[in-house]
Protein backbone atom coordinates (compact mmCIF):
# COMPACT_ATOMS: atom_id res chain seq x y z
CA UNK A 1 0.00 0.00 0.00
CA UNK A 2 1.30 3.40 -0.74
CA UNK A 3 1.79 5.95 2.57
CA UNK A 4 -0.63 8.22 0.92
CA UNK A 5 -3.54 5.50 0.99
CA UNK A 6 -2.67 4.54 4.22
CA UNK A 7 -2.67 8.57 5.56
CA UNK A 8 -5.59 8.68 3.77
CA UNK A 9 -7.18 5.87 5.24
CA UNK A 10 -6.04 6.98 8.65
CA UNK A 11 -8.26 10.71 8.46
CA UNK A 12 -11.57 8.82 7.24
CA UNK A 13 -11.34 6.10 9.89
CA UNK A 14 -10.64 8.77 12.54
CA UNK A 15 -13.62 11.36 11.17
CA UNK A 16 -15.94 7.76 11.76
CA UNK A 17 -14.67 7.24 14.69
CA UNK A 18 -15.32 10.45 16.24
CA UNK A 19 -18.55 10.47 14.55
CA UNK A 20 -19.51 7.68 16.39
CA UNK A 21 -18.40 9.20 19.36
CA UNK A 22 -15.44 6.49 19.61
CA UNK A 23 -12.38 8.29 21.16
CA UNK A 24 -8.75 7.24 21.03
CA UNK A 25 -5.97 7.61 23.42
CA UNK A 26 -3.15 10.47 22.75
CA UNK A 27 -0.44 8.50 21.17
CA UNK A 28 -3.03 7.78 18.27
CA UNK A 29 -2.26 10.91 17.16
CA UNK A 30 1.52 11.58 18.11
CA UNK A 31 3.55 12.04 14.95
CA UNK A 32 7.23 10.29 14.58
CA UNK A 33 8.59 13.04 15.93
CA UNK A 34 6.41 12.48 19.20
CA UNK A 35 7.49 9.15 18.88
CA UNK A 36 11.23 9.48 19.17
CA UNK A 37 10.40 12.30 22.01
CA UNK A 38 8.45 9.55 24.10
CA UNK A 39 10.06 6.21 22.84
CA UNK A 40 12.05 5.41 26.58
CA UNK A 41 7.92 5.76 28.08
CA UNK A 42 6.43 4.03 25.30
CA UNK A 43 8.03 1.02 24.83
CA UNK A 44 5.00 -0.68 26.45
CA UNK A 45 3.13 0.68 24.00
CA UNK A 46 4.74 -0.58 20.98
CA UNK A 47 5.72 -4.28 22.34
CA UNK A 48 1.92 -5.17 22.64
CA UNK A 49 1.73 -3.48 19.31
CA UNK A 50 -1.11 -1.03 20.18
CA UNK A 51 -1.90 1.01 17.84
CA UNK A 52 -3.28 1.92 13.94
CA UNK A 53 -3.17 -1.38 11.77
CA UNK A 54 -4.32 -1.06 8.57
CA UNK A 55 -3.98 -4.12 5.87
CA UNK A 56 -4.96 -5.45 2.54
CA UNK A 57 -3.36 -9.04 2.95
CA UNK A 58 -0.74 -7.81 0.91
CA UNK A 59 -3.04 -8.45 -2.01
CA UNK A 60 -2.97 -4.88 -3.12
CA UNK A 61 -6.69 -3.91 -2.62
CA UNK A 62 -8.15 -2.73 0.20
CA UNK A 63 -11.29 -1.07 -0.53
CA UNK A 64 -12.25 -4.92 -1.93
CA UNK A 65 -9.83 -7.04 0.56
CA UNK A 66 -8.92 -5.17 3.54
CA UNK A 67 -9.41 -3.76 6.90
CA UNK A 68 -8.68 -1.10 9.59
CA UNK A 69 -8.25 -1.73 12.79
CA UNK A 70 -6.73 -0.02 15.69
CA UNK A 71 -5.93 -2.05 18.93
CA UNK A 72 -6.51 -0.21 21.98
CA UNK A 73 -5.02 -2.62 24.69
CA UNK A 74 -2.90 -6.31 24.59
CA UNK A 75 -1.82 -8.57 27.28
CA UNK A 76 1.40 -10.62 26.97
CA UNK A 77 2.41 -14.11 26.39
CA UNK A 78 3.68 -14.26 29.46
CA UNK A 79 0.59 -13.33 31.19
CA UNK A 80 -1.37 -15.84 29.36
CA UNK A 81 1.20 -18.39 29.82
CA UNK A 82 1.16 -17.39 34.19
CA UNK A 83 -2.52 -17.27 33.76
CA UNK A 84 -3.06 -14.18 35.30
CA UNK A 85 -2.58 -10.45 34.73
CA UNK A 86 -4.05 -8.87 31.29
CA UNK A 87 -4.58 -12.13 28.96
CA UNK A 88 -7.13 -10.09 26.85
CA UNK A 89 -7.26 -7.42 23.72
CA UNK A 90 -9.55 -4.55 22.47
CA UNK A 91 -9.62 -3.54 19.32
CA UNK A 92 -11.70 -1.26 17.33
CA UNK A 93 -12.16 -2.50 13.35
CA UNK A 94 -14.16 -0.21 10.64
CA UNK A 95 -15.95 -2.69 7.87
CA UNK A 96 -16.40 -0.70 4.74
CA UNK A 97 -19.37 -1.61 2.10
CA UNK A 98 -17.64 -3.66 -0.50
CA UNK A 99 -15.09 -4.93 1.67
CA UNK A 100 -14.19 -8.36 2.71
CA UNK A 101 -11.59 -10.04 4.64
CA UNK A 102 -10.33 -13.58 3.96
CA UNK A 103 -11.50 -16.37 5.76
CA UNK A 104 -9.09 -17.37 8.63
CA UNK A 105 -9.04 -18.96 11.73
CA UNK A 106 -7.14 -18.51 15.04
CA UNK A 107 -5.36 -21.57 17.22
CA UNK A 108 -5.69 -19.93 20.24
CA UNK A 109 -7.62 -16.68 20.59
CA UNK A 110 -11.10 -16.85 20.67
CA UNK A 111 -12.64 -13.79 20.16
CA UNK A 112 -15.88 -11.62 20.28
CA UNK A 113 -17.50 -9.81 17.29
CA UNK A 114 -19.26 -6.96 18.35
CA UNK A 115 -21.25 -4.49 15.70
CA UNK A 116 -20.69 -1.29 17.66
CA UNK A 117 -23.02 0.61 15.37
CA UNK A 118 -23.51 0.98 12.03
CA UNK A 119 -24.87 -0.91 9.54
CA UNK A 120 -25.53 -4.39 9.87
CA UNK A 121 -22.40 -7.07 9.93
CA UNK A 122 -22.71 -10.39 8.52
CA UNK A 123 -20.78 -13.35 9.97
CA UNK A 124 -20.07 -16.39 8.35
CA UNK A 125 -18.53 -19.14 9.78
CA UNK A 126 -17.19 -22.89 9.16
CA UNK A 127 -15.68 -25.02 11.98
CA UNK A 128 -12.00 -26.32 10.73
CA UNK A 129 -12.21 -29.72 9.62
CA UNK A 130 -8.51 -31.95 9.20
CA UNK A 131 -5.43 -30.25 7.66
CA UNK A 132 -7.35 -26.73 7.42
CA UNK A 133 -10.11 -27.54 4.92
CA UNK A 134 -14.11 -26.66 5.77
CA UNK A 135 -15.51 -29.16 8.51
CA UNK A 136 -19.30 -29.99 6.85
CA UNK A 137 -20.46 -30.10 10.01
CA UNK A 138 -23.26 -27.23 11.63
CA UNK A 139 -21.44 -24.62 13.62
CA UNK A 140 -22.52 -24.12 17.36
CA UNK A 141 -21.45 -20.75 18.81
CA UNK A 142 -22.37 -18.32 21.58
CA UNK A 143 -23.85 -14.92 20.40
CA UNK A 144 -24.36 -12.18 23.49
CA UNK A 145 -24.25 -15.33 25.42
CA UNK A 146 -27.04 -17.17 24.18
CA UNK A 147 -26.19 -20.87 22.17
CA UNK A 148 -26.88 -20.64 17.96
CA UNK A 149 -26.37 -23.60 15.79
CA UNK A 150 -25.73 -22.95 12.25
CA UNK A 151 -24.98 -24.67 8.69
CA UNK A 152 -21.32 -24.88 7.74
CA UNK A 153 -20.98 -21.23 5.67
CA UNK A 154 -23.94 -20.29 7.72
CA UNK A 155 -23.77 -16.30 8.09
CA UNK A 156 -25.40 -14.89 11.25
CA UNK A 157 -26.36 -11.50 10.86
CA UNK A 158 -25.44 -9.31 13.42
CA UNK A 159 -27.32 -5.74 14.35
CA UNK A 160 -25.81 -3.02 16.00
CA UNK A 161 -25.53 -4.25 19.56
CA UNK A 162 -25.35 -7.61 18.66
CA UNK A 163 -21.89 -10.09 18.87
CA UNK A 164 -21.01 -13.33 18.09
CA UNK A 165 -18.25 -15.24 20.09
CA UNK A 166 -15.80 -17.37 17.56
CA UNK A 167 -13.63 -20.20 19.59
CA UNK A 168 -10.14 -21.60 18.14
CA UNK A 169 -10.60 -23.59 14.53
CA UNK A 170 -13.87 -21.76 13.77
CA UNK A 171 -13.24 -20.19 10.46
CA UNK A 172 -14.55 -16.84 10.08
CA UNK A 173 -14.68 -13.81 7.93
CA UNK A 174 -17.20 -10.82 8.34
CA UNK A 175 -18.46 -7.71 6.18
CA UNK A 176 -20.52 -5.00 6.26
CA UNK A 177 -23.99 -5.75 4.46
CA UNK A 178 -24.53 -1.76 2.70
CA UNK A 179 -23.03 0.81 4.96
CA UNK A 180 -20.13 1.51 6.89
CA UNK A 181 -19.95 -0.32 10.35
CA UNK A 182 -17.93 0.09 13.57
CA UNK A 183 -16.78 -3.45 14.84
CA UNK A 184 -15.31 -4.24 18.36
CA UNK A 185 -13.37 -6.76 19.01
CA UNK A 186 -12.65 -8.46 22.30
CA UNK A 187 -10.14 -11.26 23.01
CA UNK A 188 -7.95 -13.05 24.45
CA UNK A 189 -4.10 -11.85 23.84
CA UNK A 190 -3.41 -11.34 20.53
CA UNK A 191 -0.50 -12.55 18.76
CA UNK A 192 -0.59 -11.77 15.66
CA UNK A 193 3.09 -12.47 14.12
CA UNK A 194 1.54 -16.56 15.33
CA UNK A 195 -2.09 -16.73 15.58
CA UNK A 196 -3.72 -16.36 11.83
CA UNK A 197 -4.45 -19.23 9.98
CA UNK A 198 -5.95 -18.26 6.62
CA UNK A 199 -7.79 -20.01 4.11
CA UNK A 200 -5.85 -18.74 1.26
CA UNK A 201 -2.38 -17.89 1.23
CA UNK A 202 -2.89 -14.18 2.22
CA UNK A 203 -0.20 -12.17 4.45
CA UNK A 204 -1.48 -10.02 7.73
CA UNK A 205 0.44 -6.86 6.90
CA UNK A 206 1.30 -4.41 3.62
CA UNK A 207 4.08 -3.76 2.25
CA UNK A 208 4.35 0.20 2.76
CA UNK A 209 5.43 2.05 -0.70
CA UNK A 210 7.26 5.39 1.30
CA UNK A 211 5.56 8.14 -1.53
CA UNK A 212 4.98 11.03 1.51
CA UNK A 213 5.73 10.72 5.49
CA UNK A 214 3.33 9.16 7.79
CA UNK A 215 0.36 10.76 9.66
CA UNK A 216 0.06 8.83 12.55
CA UNK A 217 2.32 5.22 12.69
CA UNK A 218 1.17 2.08 11.90
CA UNK A 219 2.09 -1.17 14.02
CA UNK A 220 4.30 -2.30 12.08
CA UNK A 221 6.37 1.28 11.73
CA UNK A 222 7.43 1.05 15.79
CA UNK A 223 10.41 -1.75 14.17
CA UNK A 224 10.42 -0.08 10.72
CA UNK A 225 11.16 3.31 12.34
CA UNK A 226 13.94 1.64 14.93
CA UNK A 227 11.44 2.74 18.04
CA UNK A 228 10.99 -0.40 19.96
CA UNK A 229 14.29 -1.29 21.81
CA UNK A 230 15.43 -5.10 22.34
FE1 LIG B 1 -10.36 -13.48 13.61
Amino acid sequence: MKRSEINTIMREADAFLRAMHFHLPPWAYWSLNDWVAHRAQAQEVMRRRLGWDITDFGQGHFKTLGLFLFTLRNGTLEALRAGRGMCYCEKVLICEPGQMIPLHYHWTKTEDIINRGGADLLVQVYNAGPENTLAESEVRLLSDGIWRTVPAGGIIRLRPGESVTLEPYCWHRFWAEDGRTLVGEVSLVNDDQNDNCFYEPVGRFPAVEEDEPPLYLLVNDYEHFGLLER
